[in-house]
């Protein structure tokens, strides 16, 4: 049967990674994989994650299974993270919850959800959207389109041009997939009075907020990052979350992930919960833990959580400062307008305003390695090597 296999080119990221890695020039720039790197270009585990990683060596009894949903102390201390500890939301119970595996097992939890209490669903996403998303909820069965976002030319957020469509194309009851933060690949997110207003528009259309929150901490900070999910469910009665702690608590390969499913009411929330349940079952049967307890026991633990503060305080300044270089770099003539937008912009991406061969270009001639839709991951530069690459890419354009 197999040789009816049809064969399929590698995801665009992933092949950008292996073509990177097998570069031997010593002076190689990585933009690739969104991947946090620090000043020597490593990776690190967390200080406060291998922290816990000791006590729970230590700790952990069992390797036994924890449940369809994971671990539930992970998910309330999670949810408290993101909507804060108070949120009505949460005290009434109204919130579904379940673990996933990573970001990406999350958003296909919530997909497959959607499909199964309204199978026609449309869910829109914008453009562009992380190169994944597509075929990743398109697969649970649901429909997908896209409303505008980005403008190639300011390097900004079209936001009327958002609402107009979605206006215009989007019935009652889709969905509208958004980045909480950090908008992946293009780094353009909602000010908070578009959040309010997209809120607004949400409710009064009776469209269903997706929210996606992947890099939420490596923005502008915890309160920043989470506002828009928060303004969100404070307006509209139905909203999902697909949250990742790949980025914020570096366990990328441990998948670590949360879906929660804001429903009307606590009776609802517990058939949505039913439902989670059943789709864990059918498609992973249990999600992973290890990375699951790890975020726990830092969260829990009043000085493990303030190493990782101070860890992703970091992280994101780190990014900060290499924005404002690449920036100060850039901003000669003609390149003005880029030179705005990478200062302005939040978390690991940016998406320069060039083309498939330039970004080709750069990976050929200069070993600077960035998606062909001219993402960059601004963690991957470093402050000696950010004048070449600002050369370079003033050279390309
Ligand atoms: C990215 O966008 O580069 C990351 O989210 C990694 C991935 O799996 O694509």
């Amino acid at each position: 049967m197999f040789e009816y296999l049809v064969p399929q080119p590698p995801d665009a990221i992933i092949q950008l990674m292996q073509a990177c890695k097998a570069d031997t020039n010593p002076d190689k720039i990585d933009l690739g994989v969104g991947v946090y790197k620090d000043a020597a270009g490593s990776t690190v585990i967390l200080d406060s994650v291998k922290k816990a990683e000791e006590i729970y060596w230590h700790q952990e009894k069992t390797k036994s299974y924890v449940g369809i949903r994971g671990n539930a102390e992970f998910c309330r201390l999670m949810l408290e993270l993101m909507m804060g500890a108070d949120h009505s939301a949460i005290a009434d119970n109204r919130i579904a919850v379940a673990q996933g595996a990573g970001g990406s097992g999350a958003l296909r939890l919530g997909a497959e959800v959607i499909k199964s209490a309204a199978p026609d669903t449309t869910v829109w996403a914008s453009t562009p959207t992380w190169a994944n998303h597509i075929p990743l909820i398109s697969s649970a069965g649901l429909k997908m389109e896209s409303y505008p976002y980005y403008n190639r030319e300011t390097l900004g957020v079209d936001f009327e041009d958002m609402l107009d469509h979605l206006a215009k194309h989007a019935k009652a009851g889709d969905v509208v997939l958004l980045h909480g933060c950090c908008h992946n690949p293009t780094g353009a997110d909602l000010s908070p009075q578009e959040w309010d207003r997209v809120a607004k528009f949400m409710k009064e259309r009776g469209l269903i907020p997706f929210i996606d929150l992947a890099y939420f901490g490596l923005g502008r900070g915890m309160a920043e990052d989470t506002y828009g999910l928060k303004t969100v469910i404070d307006i509209c009665d139905e909203v999902l979350v697909a949250a990742s702690c790949s980025k914020n608590f570096a366990l990328y390969k441990e998948r670590v992930g949360l879906i929660a499913i804001i429903c009307k009411d606590a009776a609802t929330a517990e058939v949505a919960n039913s439902q989670l349940g059943l789709i864990q079952r059918k498609l992973i049967s249990m999600p992973p833990d290890h990375g699951a307890s790890l975020v726990e026991k830092v969260l829990a633990t009043p000085e493990l959580r303030q190493i990782w503060e101070n860890e992703l305080t970091e992280m994101r300044e780190r990014m900060r400062g290499l924005r404002q270089l690449l920036s100060e770099a850039l901003n000669v003539q003609g390149g003005e307008v880029i030179a705005r937008a990478v200062k302005d912009q939040n978390g690991m991406f940016s998406t320069l305003p060039l083309s498939k061969g330039q970004a080709i270009k750069l990976r050929e001639e200069h070993s600077i390695y960035l998606t062909n839709s001219g993402r960059i991951n601004i963690a991957g530069a470093n402050s000696s090597n950010i004048p070449r690459l600002a050369e370079a890419i003033l050279n390309v354009l």
